[in-house]
């Protein structure tokens, strides 16, 4: 990526909201600090009354921090912070928004770290004219809430902006062991040919937390562990494990490749053999005691929100046709398995003479710790034709930027590489859409798991073997 960035001021609404202190400028400080976003100018809005004061402190916390081991990294981040300003907004209401746009030193990346419902209104009282010429439009997730709003939503934005200058956010893809999915994949010359179904059974990529609600039930209650993780996170990295090789890392190539995966992709009925849900009760995770889901503060437990979702995702294209992709994270799980697995077809013969156990062999990206284990069978030891299971192990690379960081610098170079493009926003809803109202039919149980557990018994923490 060039480092040049493209964007002169970056806008963000929802400025004293959590997702800015917690995620988005300890990202942009990274950056910052790194002489990523030479001349930036940060501006935050937001409807609470904020002093630019109380602004400013909000910014120098996290800058302090970004900037305390590194002087010309601390230089520029001074730099920004010196000119930021604040503005007390209601983005919802037509006019204060576009006189605000109108206002400020274009291009604009205007940041949208809001509920999506007032993403949503604040573009519908936008008009065209009042968008200047350049300006990007950030979008946090969710984006929409079903296909069919989702591509309102594209609708309503495209009237804005092109769709190269609209970037809707998933972390996952500034996510470094994400990104290193590519190189592993296209750098590789051994792993291509073995890459299909001919030689994989199975895909799992699993996102485990042990962390439960902490507090976000306004927003968890009503998405539940298959929307918040499943439709927009694991479908994005299940696309880059899928794609075919593109011919360049440029957005278009590299798009194109992940929307033409999702678009052959669903999730088949039965739901009750594709799908499972649960929501965890009390327990304890490492000494810390966790109270039933349903009892935490804003929960309604009438929503049967599932706490921990996992789906068979099958890919009907010529490569990955019958092989299955199971998709599935939780909360509150006493164990934090953040993975993608790949399982491959045992061996056609296995000369007869070995002993010992020959199981099918299995490459594991981890996310976080950024890893990468290659499990062999090899000979020994002491008997050196049975069997034994040795791993080959790697640490990859990580990035200096966090993955809100490398977000951020494909905004503001305008890079939409790292963007969710509109066809595949809709159709990662399009996949999920059917499961989800096959859920709240109760046509597939809701079953229960004890925080700090691996899940229910009966999943016995493992996923369903291929078929
Ligand atoms: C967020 C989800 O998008 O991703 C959270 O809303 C989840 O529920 C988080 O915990 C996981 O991402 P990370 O980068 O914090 O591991």
């Amino acid at each position: 990526m060039t480092s040049q960035t493209t964007v002169k001021t970056l806008l963000i609404l929802g400025a004293s909201g959590d997702l800015t202190g917690r995620l988005l400028l300890p990202g942009l400080a990274r950056l910052v600090a790194t002489g990523r976003a030479k001349g930036l100018k940060l501006v935050g809005a937001g409807s609470d009354p904020w002093s630019p004061d109380e602004w400013r402190d909000r910014v120098h916390s996290t800058f302090a921090e970004a900037g305390k081991h590194d002087a010309a990294g601390a230089k520029a981040l001074a730099a920004v912070e010196r000119d930021t300003a604040y503005h007390q907004l209601d983005v919802t209401a037509d006019g204060p928004l576009a006189s605000l746009l109108a206002e400020l030193e274009g291009p604009v990346a205007v940041y949208f770290a809001l509920p999506p419902h007032i993403s949503q209104k604040a573009c519908e009282v936008l008009h065209p004219g009042q968008v200047p010429e350049g300006t990007r439009l950030v979008m946090e997730k969710p984006f929409g809430s079903s296909e069919e709003s989702a591509r309102e939503l594209n609708r309503t934005l495209l009237t804005l902006v092109p769709e190269d200058h609209i970037h809707r956010v998933d972390h996952f893809l500034g996510k470094a062991t994400v990104l290193n999915i590519l190189g592993l994949r296209f750098a590789n010359n051994f792993l291509e040919p073995v890459w299909n179904r001919e030689h994989i059974a199975k895909v799992e990529i699993i996102f485990d937390e042990d962390l439960a609600l902490e507090g976000r039930a306004r927003y968890y209650d009503g998405a539940g562990a298959l929307r918040d993780m499943i439709q927009s996170h694991l479908l994005q990295v299940m696309a880059l494990m899928a794609i075919e090789p593109p011919a360049t890392l440029g957005e278009r190539d590299l798009r194109d490749a992940v929307a033409a995966v999702l678009r052959a992709s669903s999730i088949k009925a039965p739901y009750k053999t594709s799908t499972r849900r649960a929501r965890y009760t009390a327990g304890s995770i490492d000494g810390r005691q966790v109270i039933d889901y349903v009892k935490e503060e804003g929960v309604d437990s009438g929503r049967n929100t599932e706490t921990l979702a996992e789906v068979q995702v099958d890919i009907d294209n010529w490569r990955w046709k019958g092989v299955p992709f199971i998709l599935r994270s939780g909360k509150a799980l006493g164990d934090q398995r953040k993975e993608a697995v790949v399982t491959f077809r045992p061996v056609p013969h296995l000369p007869k003479g070995f002993s010992g156990v020959d199981s099918p062999n299995q490459l594991r990206i981890g996310f976080g710790p950024d890893t990468l284990e290659l499990d062999v069978d090899v000979n020994g030891p002491g008997d050196i034709f049975s069997l034994d299971r040795a791993t080959l192990n790697a640490q990859l690379n990580a990035s200096d930027l966090l993955p809100y960081g490398e977000v951020l610098e494909g905004v503001l170079t305008g890079d939409p590489l790292l963007s969710v493009r509109g066809d595949t926003a809709e159709d990662c809803w399009r996949i999920v859409e059917p499961v989800l109202k096959a859920w709240s039919r109760d046509t597939v149980p809701l079953e229960e798991y004890d925080a700090g557990s691996s899940g229910p018994a009966r999943w016995s923490g493992s996923v369903p073997a291929a078929q």
